[in-house]
């Protein structure tokens, strides 16, 4: 009986977490199987302007999601992962070097999400030596580019370009256009929303409210599961005191 009672309950907070869940991450996506969109990002033209958090901003373009960063240009989303809050990107033009020179990422809510050390990116007019791999995608016939250790003096052939802290130097090993192009985010304050936002404030009280609802769920669940706890001790107690009592009568009977 109160096992059925218990089960009941589980099960029904189970379908009740999951339905907030669901109803509450109202994610849209560029194209099936792309990535999932929902709170800080949104998308434009899709979404309604009251989720201006800037920064946060994708457009779907064809099949893809992309993001727009004013010191480069447009790069893909591969995946956003909310729970970690990474941003993996790929780079259309296959040259994450290129990225990592002219990515600034001072005036958005990104960083880059593995730790940067500052590099110099050298542009030379003579090959330096084997122990120095030049970037392909940077370098043209009468000009090589390098990434080198920022303390390196500037070799006389070469002009620095500049120094940037990246997460990585070019190395020919890892020269997919994915790699490295990770960022995270700084969670967006409220002042960001509160201009038009209010739509969105009320996205972001309904994930308080899912948190609440949980945790009354599990109260719940505890309150109900003490509950039985108690009704069977007490009914055990009872049941104990009855036979006691049968057992004094049979005494006394015999
Ligand atoms: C979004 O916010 C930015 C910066 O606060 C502002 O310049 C822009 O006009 C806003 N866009 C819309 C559609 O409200
Ligand atoms: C977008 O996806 C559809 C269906 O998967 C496909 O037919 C179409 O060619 C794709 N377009 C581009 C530009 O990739
Ligand atoms: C990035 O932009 C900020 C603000 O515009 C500027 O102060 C800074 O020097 C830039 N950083 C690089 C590495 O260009
Ligand atoms: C890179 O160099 C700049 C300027 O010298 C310095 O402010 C910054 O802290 C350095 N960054 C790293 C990650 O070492
Ligand atoms: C390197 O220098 C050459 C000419 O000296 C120039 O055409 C090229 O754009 C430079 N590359 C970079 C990445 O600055």
């Amino acid at each position: 009986m109160e096992s059925i009672f218990l089960v009941t309950i589980f099960l029904s907070s189970i379908f009740i977490a999951t339905d907030a869940y669901r109803s509450n991450s109202r994610t849209i996506q560029c194209s099936r199987g792309g990535p999932e969109i929902q709170s800080p990002f949104w998308v434009k033209f899709r979404q309604p302007h009251s989720c201006n958090a800037s920064g946060f901003e994708l457009i779907c373009r064809e099949n893809a999601t992309t993001i727009r960063f004013p010191s480069y240009g447009d790069l893909v989303v591969k995946s956003i992962l909310y729970n970690t809050r990474k941003l993996d990107l790929i780079d259309p033009k296959s040259c994450v070097h290129e990225v990592f020179l002219n990515l600034n990422l001072s005036l958005t809510p990104f960083h880059y999400y593995y730790s940067v050390k500052n590099y110099t990116y050298l542009n030379c007019s003579a090959p330096l030596s084997n122990s120095f791999t030049e970037i392909p995608c940077l370098s043209g016939r009468s000009f090589h580019v390098y990434t080198v250790e920022s303390s390196l003096p500037v070799p006389g052939s070469c002009k620095k370009i500049k120094t940037v802290a990246i997460p990585f130097s070019y190395s020919p090993y890892i020269s997919d256009n994915t790699f490295g192009l990770g960022l995270t985010w700084d969670l967006p304050g409220r002042e960001r929303f509160t201009s038009k936002g209010h739509h969105h404030i009320l996205s972001i009280d309904r994930g308080h409210g899912e948190a609440v609802l949980s945790i009354g769920i599990v109260i719940v669940a505890l309150v109900a599961l003490v509950s039985i706890t108690i009704y069977r001790s007490r009914e055990l107690q009872k049941l104990k005191r009855e036979q006691k009592l049968e057992a004094h009568k049979l005494l006394a009977d015999s």
